[in-house]
């Protein structure tokens, strides 16, 4: 039986000032490296300009693991999902600065951009790094990741595709751990299968508090062979 996501918004626009850098830097850029909502599958070769494959990361905050990963993998696309303006601004002006041509960007809500733009067993991987803990129990509605989650992401994933993500919350990294651990369609992988991933400025935040860090990474089982 599948589970319905119930879509209460996962962030709050929060009203951190933009610098000017970062204001510039979205204004020029976000018409080059951004891609606008749609209601139809998106061709992944027609965003990048080639078929190598492609992975999501929402939330991308900063851009730090966005930047990284693409730098490290240049043989592929690295699609960020993100609501707030500077941390979009931030990623541009280094997508530029450093020259990263495999990187494209949506200022978007991720539940809206998996239901209409991501087409069934189109991506390699997802990564979901530090989303916000909502640690308070009333604010657990939340919470990107809970009952419904791998249905609405989960078809997306190619077979052998992954779904990787960190939390620094201990009773986020359970609640995680029970939905993508009882996801019919999802087996435990280790991080350093799906290549790991560099740190990020939320994770140095929750190691200054001597949180803990936990990694939960599984893999898209394949269809079964008909016997
Ligand atoms: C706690 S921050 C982590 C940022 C970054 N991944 C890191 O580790 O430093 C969570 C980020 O997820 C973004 N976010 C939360 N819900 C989102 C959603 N539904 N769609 C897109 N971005 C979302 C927030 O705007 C915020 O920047």
């Amino acid at each position: 039986m599948s589970t319905q996501y119930d879509h209460i918004r996962s962030y709050v626009i929060r009203q951190t000032r933009m610098s000017k850098h970062q204001r510039e830097a979205f204004e020029r850029l976000y018409p080059v490296y951004g891609v606008g909502l749609t209601e139809q599958p998106t061709e992944w070769s027609e965003v990048f300009g080639n078929d190598n494959p492609v992975i999501v990361e929402i939330g991308f905050g900063m851009g730090e693991a966005l930047i990284e990963v693409a730098a490290r993998r240049p043989n592929h696309n690295l699609f960020g999902i993100e609501v707030h303006k500077p941390g979009l601004g931030k990623a541009l002006g280094r997508i530029e600065r450093e020259g990263i041509s495999n990187v494209r960007v949506i200022r978007e809500d991720a539940v809206t951009v998996f239901r209409q733009m991501i087409a069934p067993g189109s991506l390699a991987g997802i990564h979901a790094f530090f989303p916000d803990p909502w640690p308070k129990k009333r604010h657990h509605k939340r919470r990107l990741i809970k009952p419904g989650f791998p249905e609405l992401v989960t078809p997306a994933l190619q077979p052998g595709g992954y779904l990787y993500v960190a939390t620094d919350w201990d009773n986020y990294a359970e609640q995680i751990s029970a939905i993508l651990g009882n996801a019919p369609n999802l087996i435990r992988e280790s991080v350093e299968a799906v290549g790991g991933r560099p740190e990020t400025e939320f994770e140095r935040k929750g190691r200054a508090l001597d949180h803990t860090i936990h990694e939960l990474c599984y893999r898209a089982a394949s269809p079964r062979q008909p016997d």
